[in-house]
């Protein structure tokens, strides 16, 4: 089963309309809420007219500061309760950003909600702020955690000793995720327990949150996550929408839908902060690159700390001995950046990848034979082993179905019907993520096998790939598995973020079945009416749901359930990695990553700047692939938004930190129209090293390196470097 390219299952749901989504659950007369956002970006709330509002048709509550139900304060929350921001809604008086929410609105219908919201007066005592995305110097802070700050070797001296150098700075807009679905939930208690159907990327996640501010055990919130439409980073964290529904649920003693609109979501579900990256590359005449400084400026909201680490590919991807990499922060008046699809790597490769291909036009080289000059055997900044690196066949694999060959070395040297044609490529690289969690496996008389963990599908295609995998540890078909996900009365399971889950929860469920078939074998062969009683274990395997025997006896595994005089047999299974968490683990004896190559044709109009992308094709080594059509969707995905991200995407603020293009209307996301000829192939071999099922994750990989590769064929096309995204056509004549 892995590996084949099973549709998905919740497809024929979704296409139909009969997959439920959270707002869809039916709930008895429930009220609905529309939060009210602050229009100045620092100060206090002076007054409401609440009793004004109160009075109109339809309204049953404005809830404000000084009358929502107090809560526990996040501020001195572990880490395991990630929370958008720090602040919990509706606690105090004071405002730190334009679109923090200031009172909320319960009606008998939306429509009544919607307008009681726009007659709210707020009137403010404002204190001066700064909102200004486009001054990220002064006044900045210096992070220590992580590896937002690291040195290896002695980069001022490598540059001083170099006989060649390129330095940049590369700008990219502040983007927002933007999916289909808005942030929304339904809120609903019953006496102290609390039920939210919510769209999370982590439904143990926002359970845990939930119950830290509302000061409860865990097990008194039910999270239920089914369907999930995208969520790209702005539903991994905890934001506002979901404590305001159970704050007004609890004080109304009715359930409470709440379904932000468009324009909140570029308030109150996170964003990509804006970045300026400066990098110095040093090296020879030949292409050895001996130095890198890469320096990241970036802003982060006042209370809480998100750091974009633009920095972090950079001590990864390429051999280079001294390294200098840092980043700062300026606390400004805007909600919270939060982690966007790639954060760190998709900005990073943007300024990274573009540097490269500076530096070989400079020494006139190619840009892949560049890179190889400098092809990292061993993971530079740890020296650890790869668990696998397929990287140079990426390259060799990808320049064979692009072309590669066809490419001209000086730019605006390639014309085709009165068009400019560039040919660019950058390396991608994402690391390889993969956590613990628990599962429940049941298995009834008709071979049927339920598996049961607390993870969710954003939509990538969890359903169906954990049941391919589920089937092919348990050697059964997949069609006898039954996957029962997104809801927190499961074993806990893990986050979908950081493209860990296939691979955390992959592994865990194999780890669990192979016990899981262990103990069913036991069992067959203490029964004394078994065709296998007495048999070894050793004896005995699993295929096609038939176990079967070294000497040909066969039965149907159900059978093994029948005789035990039970409906059911189940086994409930935990697995850690490391310590339990995510992200970079020291005590691993390999470094896992992903890596991939992307190449971008581009045609430009000489006159007017028009760039269309007849071809981007990517070629990734990301273990073994689950499922090689909801797998080839992930990578397309994160292609088109790299496209996004080269060409479209951006959002504007005025210097107190408004929106001024808060809409698909003006912010512009990739359509089917823009996009052309796209290819994703990849190296399939598994890392067992790292997953038990050989493979990494894919969600994210995608976007890093496309911004690069295209705007290094713009460069290839036209001779000009565009260094701050997106590419217009404003740009380029
Ligand atoms: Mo992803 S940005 O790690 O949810």
């Amino acid at each position: 089963m892995i590996g084949s390219p099973k549709i998905r299952v919740d497809g024929p749901e979704k296409v139909s309309g009969t997959a439920k989504y959270a707002l869809e659950y039916k709930v008895d007369s429930p009220l609905y809420a529309v939060p009210v956002k602050s229009t100045i970006n620092r100060g206090s709330v002076a007054s409401i007219n609440v009793d004004e509002v109160e009075e109109l048709p339809g309204v049953v509550k404005v809830i404000h500061a000084g009358n929502a139900m107090k809560l526990k304060s996040f501020k001195n929350a572990p880490p395991y309760v990630l929370v958008g921001q720090k602040r919990a809604p509706l606690q105090d008086k004071q405002v730190d950003y334009i679109g923090q929410d200031v009172a909320l609105v319960l009606a008998e219908t939306l429509e009544d909600a919607i307008w009681a919201g726009r007659q709210l007066k707020v009137e403010y005592s404002q204190e001066q702020g700064d909102g200004n995305i486009y001054d990220l110097k002064g006044k900045t802070v210096k992070p220590e955690q992580g590896m937002l700050q690291f040195e290896m070797g002695a980069f001022a001296e490598a540059k001083n000793n170099s006989s060649t150098s390129v330095e940049a700075t590369y700008t990219i807009p502040s983007e927002h995720h933007n999916p289909m679905e808005i942030s929304n939930c339904i809120a609903l208690w019953d006496g102290d327990r609390l039920t939210v159907y919510d769209a999370t990327q982590g439904v143990n996640n926002y359970q845990a949150c939930t119950a830290w501010c509302f000061e409860t055990d865990p097990k008194n919130v039910r999270v239920i996550s089914k369907y999930i439409g995208g969520g790209f980073g702005c539903k991994g964290s905890y934001w506002s929408h979901t404590v305001l529904a159970a704050i007004a649920a609890k004080m109304l003693d009715r359930p409470v839908k709440i379904n932000l609109s468009r324009e909140d979501m570029f308030t109150s579900a996170g964003h990509r902060p804006r970045t300026l990256q400066n990098i110095t590359i040093t090296g020879d005449q030949d292409g050895k690159v001996t130095g890198i400084q890469h320096k990241t400026n970036s802003y982060t909201n006042i209370e809480q700390k998100y750091f974009e680490s633009c920095g972090n590919l950079t001590r990864v991807l390429y051999d280079i001995p001294n390294m200098s990499v840092s980043h700062e922060y300026k606390p400004l008046n805007l909600p919270s950046p939060v982690y966007m699809r790639a954060p760190g790597e998709a900005p990073g490769s943007f300024a990274l990848e573009s540097a490269m291909d500076e530096y070989a036009a400079k020494i006139k080289m190619d840009p892949i034979e560049f890179r190889l000059k400098n092809y990292a055997e061993v993971c530079p900044f740890d020296k650890k082993p790869w668990s696998l690196k397929k990287l140079r066949e990426c390259y060799a694999k990808g320049a064979e179905i692009f072309g590669w060959d066809q490419r001209k070395q000086e730019p605006k040297n390639n014309m085709r019907d009165g068009k400019l044609i560039g040919y660019g490529m950058a390396t991608s690289t994402y690391p390889a993520n993969r956590a613990g969690g628990a599962v429940r496996l049941v298995m009834d008389a008709k071979g049927i096998l339920t598996v049961q963990t607390a993870v969710q599908d954003i939509g990538t295609g969890t359903w169906t790939v954990m049941g391919q995998i589920a089937a092919d540890a348990m050697g059964i078909s997949s069609e006898m598995v039954n996957m029962e996900l997104g809801d927190t009365d499961f074993p806990q399971g893990f986050v979908s973020g950081g493209s860990n889950l296939t691979a955390t929860a992959g592994s865990y469920i194999i780890i669990a079945v192979k016990k899981f078939k262990e103990k069913l074998l036991q069992l067959s062969i203490a029964q004394e009416k078994s065709p296998h009683y007495q048999s070894s274990v050793e004896d005995l395997s699993i295929q096609e749901g038939m176990v079967e025997s070294i000497n040909g006896n066969k039965e149907k595994i159900g059978e093994i359930i029948k005789r035990s005089g039970k409906d059911t047999y189940d086994f409930t299974d935990k697995s850690q990695v490391g310590k339990g968490g995510f992200g970079y683990n020291k005590d691993a004896p390999y470094s896992s990553h992903s890596f991939g190559v992307i190449f971008a044709e581009v045609e430009i109009d000489p006159d007017l700047g028009v760039i269309t992308v007849p071809r981007l094709t990517g070629v990734f080594d990301v273990g073994k692939i689950m499922n090689s059509k909801t797998g080839k969707s992930q990578l397309y995905g994160g292609m088109v938004w790299g496209y996004g991200m080269a060409l479209l995407e951006k959002t504007d603020y005025n210097p107190e930190g408004r929106v001024v293009n808060a809409d698909l209307a003006e912010y512009h996301v990739p359509v089917n129209a823009d996009i052309r000829e796209l290819t994703v192939d990849y190296i399939d071999e598994p890392d067992y090293n790292f997953s038990e099922h050989g493979g990494r994750g894919i969600g994210e990989i995608g976007i890093v390196g496309t911004a690069a590769a295209i705007a290094n064929a713009v460069y290839n096309a036209t001779g000009k470097r565009v260094r701050d995204l997106p590419i217009t056509m404003d740009k380029l004549i």
